[in-house]
């Protein structure tokens, strides 16, 4: 089975369309751009034009690439104190000269529809979500959208950074999975995928799953956004583990448009949390 992000993600969004053009919400977002890396305003296009069709405004801060902590942290105050911005989204990754972790705290954790405010992360891990990060979250609205019961299952992540592995991790933790974190330094790592009832490849390297690594009848998912020769592929090998798997993403059509789903999910429940406190 094909786990179609792009189908369930055009759902989402439909649904979510609806929902605000009935309600008084008028959700914002503001995403904040450091330089010209080309993949990264592609993203930030992309999360534009979803807001677009989801009616939720969106504005968007440019920085040059020779922006300063202080300077960026400034734009990022001034929108934490705009009580029409409900969502505040700072690109990653920031140039290297940037403070990244300065930038990430700056923003107040009732705007951080990101879900990176270590008070955020924080909350994910002691089992009481605020906001949980966008492409995880994504990731587990994909697998329950497909009836995919995580209870009890053996979930093995791949991958330890803090926007997918370590809060992907929490996630299935809180659905009460049995997880392990696997990273670069984990010795025997085909003994460790090849237990896992669910795999969740965020390695960032180009068709590292190999079939081998996989047990037959795993749900594998592929967080993986790599360019090989000027084609997008993921970090499993789609063609072979396919076969093997029952369930699969593909790269691209799998997690990227669940992400983007999400933040405009997030987006709204911030606007809803700020006009009817009390919400959760
Ligand atoms: N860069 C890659 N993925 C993400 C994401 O989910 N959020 C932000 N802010 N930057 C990213």
């Amino acid at each position: 089975m094909i786990l179609d992000g792009k189908k369930r993600s055009e759902i989402r969004l439909e649904r979510l369309a609806q929902d605000i053009a009935r309600s008084d919400l008028h959700p914002r977002l503001a995403t904040v751009i450091v330089g010209d890396d080309p993949a990264s305003r592609m993203y930030v296009r992309m999360k534009h034009r979803a807001c677009e069709r989801v009616n939720i405004g969106s504005i968007g801060v440019d920085l040059p690439g020779d922006a300063r902590t202080g300077e960026i942290c400034r734009e990022v105050h001034r929108l934490n104190d705009d009580p029409g911005i409900h969502g505040i989204l700072v690109q990653l990754p920031l140039p290297s000269h940037v403070n990244t972790p300065e930038v990430i705290r700056s923003v107040i954790p009732e705007k951080d529809v990101d879900g990176f405010h270590p008070l955020n992360l924080g909350r994910l891990f002691s089992g009481n979500p605020f906001f949980a990060p966008c492409t995880p979250l994504g990731i587990m609205n994909l697998l329950s959208d497909y009836g995919v019961e995580t209870e009890g299952l053996h979930a093995v992540v791949v991958g330890r950074s803090i926007e997918v592995g370590r809060p992907m991790a929490a996630l299935l933790l809180n659905s009460d999975a049995t997880v392990t974190i696997c990273h670069s330094r984990t010795r025997n790592l085909k003994e460790e995928t090849s237990r896992a009832d669910i795999l969740v490849a965020a390695v960032g390297k180009a068709r590292f799953i190999g079939p081998e690594m996989v047990r037959e009848g795993a749900v594998v998912v592929d967080v993986g956004t790599n360019v090989v020769d000027g084609v997008l592929c993921g970090d499993v090998d789609f063609d072979r583990v396919r076969d093997i798997a029952a369930a699969i993403t593909p790269v691209p059509g799998g997690v990227g448009p669940m992400t983007i789903a999400t933040l405009m999910e997030n987006t709204a429940l911030s606007a809803q949390r700020a006009t009817c406190p009390g919400v959760e």
